[in-house]
């Protein structure tokens, strides 16, 4: 068995099967933090894939969002998978069909191989280093634009209030304002930049496992993910701005006036 796209194909495969098997029969549980919350079916999602990893490669390290997540020395790991079991928990308990299952590795802190997969829709966005992108089956490249007086931009809900509040302020002194998008999955939601649907994302207090897979995904199909200095992004960076090159160059001024 190599650390591949076929063995992260077959990772996410068998967790959508083990959270589409659950139905609508799993408890919610509170996570402490505002509008945290986990099922059954993330800790279920969780239990297979790393059971999977561990079979095949006992001696690489887990972050992974419920039950193993430290994150020290994450970025030196020579193997290290980063995993969230379902991104887009409230969007699930919820039945709204835009949640995913979110897998990375990496070796010492450099992404190799990303996926993410709506389990719901069968929607698969993948991406190894060096050998691009993919919607389902076909390869994507995020669009060139070169203004931002058109685009659509999502945020999130940050864990901390004050955080969300400056993103919509940011938006909203954008002249014309941007189509804004708030759909509850960063995983997605930085996904979608890869295929165009959405052009920038701008999310702050992030975790390793909402973004590590995604930000492959987007470089892979020509996008950027940086930090709020205008830096590259590492998967442990908790506010990032992702998407093409142009469009993250005009908005980084915005959120440092911010
Ligand atoms: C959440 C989603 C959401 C983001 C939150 C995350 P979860 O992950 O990615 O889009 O705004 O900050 O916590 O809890 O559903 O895995
Ligand atoms: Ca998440
Ligand atoms: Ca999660």
């Amino acid at each position: 068995m190599k650390r591949d796209k076929s063995f992260l194909r077959h990772l996410a495969l068998k967790a959508a099967h083990t959270i589409n098997a659950l139905g609508e029969g799993f408890e919610v549980k509170v996570k402490p933090g505002r509008g945290n919350f986990v099922t059954d079916a993330d800790f279920a999602s969780e239990q297979v894939i790393m059971d999977e990893i561990r079979s095949h490669f006992p001696d690489d390290k887990i972050l992974s969002e419920e039950t193993a997540n430290d994150t020290t020395d994450a970025l030196k790991a020579d193997h290290i998978w980063i995993i969230d079991p379902i991104d887009g928990t409230n969007n699930f308990r919820f039945g709204r069909h835009y949640s995913a299952i979110s897998i990375g590795y990496a070796t010492k802190g450099e992404l190799q191989e990303g996926i993410v997969y709506n389990f719901s829709t069968q929607e698969l966005y993948q991406a190894s280093k060096g050998n691009g992108a993919f919607y389902n089956e076909i390869q994507m490249q995020t669009p060139q634009i070169p203004r931002i007086d058109n685009i659509s931009v999502g945020i999130g809900n940050s864990s901390d209030p004050k955080r969300t509040q400056k993103h919509l302020n940011i938006l909203a002194s954008i002249e014309p304002v941007p189509w804004v998008s708030i759909r509850g999955s960063s995983a997605l939601e930085i996904s979608e930049i890869a295929r165009g649907s959405l052009n920038a994302y701008i999310h702050s207090c992030l975790h390793p496992w909402d973004v590590a897979a995604a930000m492959l995904i987007v470089r892979e199909s020509g996008g950027v993910v940086k930090n709020f200095k205008g830096e590259e992004a590492t998967f442990l960076s908790p506010d990032i701005i992702a998407g093409y090159k142009d469009v993250v160059d005009q908005l980084l001024p915005y959120i440092h006036e911010s």
